[in-house]
């Protein structure tokens, strides 16, 4: 398999799909990985890191695209990129499609086999590809907010922590997830005053457990959600319903009768935004004012801290890619499979049985490294041209989830559609899923 890194377009986006370690691990399965030059740069590591580890730098975007059949990026695909995309190729990278029609459409348009990060869960039904991320923009959530809330950046001009004699800011954060946790350890860490909006009885329990009393956690309904939002200094909107728009919690009316100079943090801003009036933004320009409060609704917030984040996600990212890339990946694998004997053959490529057996090798390889897929189709969901969109197995049913498609495809008899990959890992439950909280085990969901 040819693998392909392109250097991210997307602007303020300093990450890269593969550091040089990852690429030393293709290289040793016997793949070929093709570097954009410079593609590195920005999280630390220099074309001469890569060509170490066995990579080819190639001179641009278009050399990658046609020399790779899997690309594997960090953020998605801009509309410069939907067009280099064709039906030969498996995409691995952050979508985000629920909010974005057009690049849905691009995709569909390319013919490619596009897998959504974000959606890749584990048996518990937590999202271990989205937590990496999703831990840090909650932290960078929060000293934001406080940069944000001070005069000169049009804030009310209010220090987060407060001092001895003065109240710190009054922090809500919509969301008690991982960003909404993560986010909590900060603001809470910083002595403000925090509340935890949730709508998971389980998930309160945990945050309160494990907090010990240091956070208030309120269910959220429409009515106490307003009453928090008039209350607070700072919004941290950190809501989630998988692979939909995010709800919208904060409405337009709401913004005049809250504190002037307030800030609201969208961080739900990449699956549309939870705040009414959010429009996204970028670590260059982060902020604007809509009737006196402040807004920061960057949408790659983890994409200024690649220096910490090209080491964090690695070995689940990499063994999802090399195992879920579906048809001709892991060839190298499979042939050195089939030699050592029936039972570790299983799953080589180009199976009799068309899509159902090709879904059958992805499966097969996947369960070589304790790994697990599901991969289902859409009836309903059928798009246009009798393009068929394939969404992950809790969405398949519900046609309006179109739009937030978790991985597209063209349908062609002979291809597998990946679509919604499972991770068997240690047993973690969804309340627990961002692996920062101390070792008592949480309860489900
Ligand atoms: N802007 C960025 O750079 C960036 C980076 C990482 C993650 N994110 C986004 O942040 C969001 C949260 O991610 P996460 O990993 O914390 O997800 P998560 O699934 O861990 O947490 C989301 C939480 O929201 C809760 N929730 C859902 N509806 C709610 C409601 N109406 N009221 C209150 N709580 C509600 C859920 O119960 C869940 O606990 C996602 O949209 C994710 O894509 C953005």
């Amino acid at each position: 398999m040819r693998v392909g890194v392109p250097r991210e377009i997307k602007p303020d986006e300093y990450r890269v799909g593969l550091t040089p370690a990852a690429v030393r691990e293709y290289v040793a399965h016997g793949h070929e990985v093709l570097v954009e030059q410079g593609a590195g740069g920005g999280a630390g590591y220099g074309d001469e890191a890569y060509v170490r580890a066995g990579a080819k730098i190639v001179p641009d975007a278009d050399a990658v695209f046609s020399g790779a059949e899997m690309i594997v990026k960090v953020k998605e695909p801009q509309a410069v990129e939907w067009a280099r995309l064709t039906d030969k190729h498996i995409l691995f990278t952050y979508l985000h499609l629920a909010p974005d029609p057009a690049q849905t459409e691009g995709l569909l348009a390319s013919g490619c086999a596009a897998i959504a990060y974000e959606t890749v869960t584990d048996d518990n039904g937590g999202l271990p590809l989205l937590a990496p991320m999703s831990e840090v923009a909650g932290r960078i959530a929060v000293f934001s907010a406080g940069e944000t809330l001070l005069k000169h950046n049009g804030g009310m001009g209010l220090l987060i922590s407060g001092v001895p004699g003065v109240p710190p800011a009054r922090v809500c954060i919509l969301g008690g997830g991982v960003v909404g946790a993560n986010a909590a350890v900060m603001a809470a860490g910083l002595g403000a005053e925090v509340v935890i909006m949730e709508r998971s009885i389980p998930r309160m329990r945990y945050i309160d457990d494990i907090f010990a009393g240091r956070v208030i956690t309120r269910y959220s309904t429409y009515d106490s959600v307003e009453e928090e939002i008039l209350k607070a200094d700072v919004v941290i909107g950190a809501v989630l319903t998988p692979g939909a728009a995010a709800p919208k919690l904060v409405r337009r009316e709401h913004l005049s009768k809250m504190k002037p100079g307030a800030v609201l943090v969208d961080v739900s801003i990449d699956q549309g935004g939870c705040f009414e009036t959010s429009k996204p933004t970028t670590h260059k320009n982060p902020t604007y004012t809509v009737d006196g409060v402040v807004h920061y609704c960057v949408a790659n917030m983890p994409g200024a801290a690649p220096a910490h984040l090209v080491r964090s996600p690695g070995p689940r990212h990499a063994a999802v890619r090399t195992e879920a890339g579906g048809q001709g990946f892991g060839r190298a694998e499979d042939q050195q499979a089939s030699r050592q004997g029936p039972e570790r053959a299983e799953g080589r490529d180009h199976p009799p049985g068309g899509r159902r057996g090709a879904e059958q090798a992805v499966q097969g390889r996947l369960r070589r490294l304790g790994l697990k897929a599901s991969a289902r189709s859409n009836d309903e969901g059928a798009g246009p041209e009798g393009r068929r969109l394939f969404l992950c197995s809790p969405l398949r049913n519900n046609p309006a989830t179109i739009a937030p498609t978790l991985a597209v495809k063209r349908q062609r008899e002979d291809a597998p559609c990946a679509t919604r990959t499972s991770i068997r890992g240690p047993s973690r439950s969804r309340a627990g899923r961002s692996g920062w909280a101390p070792s008592a085990s949480p309860p489900s969901r």
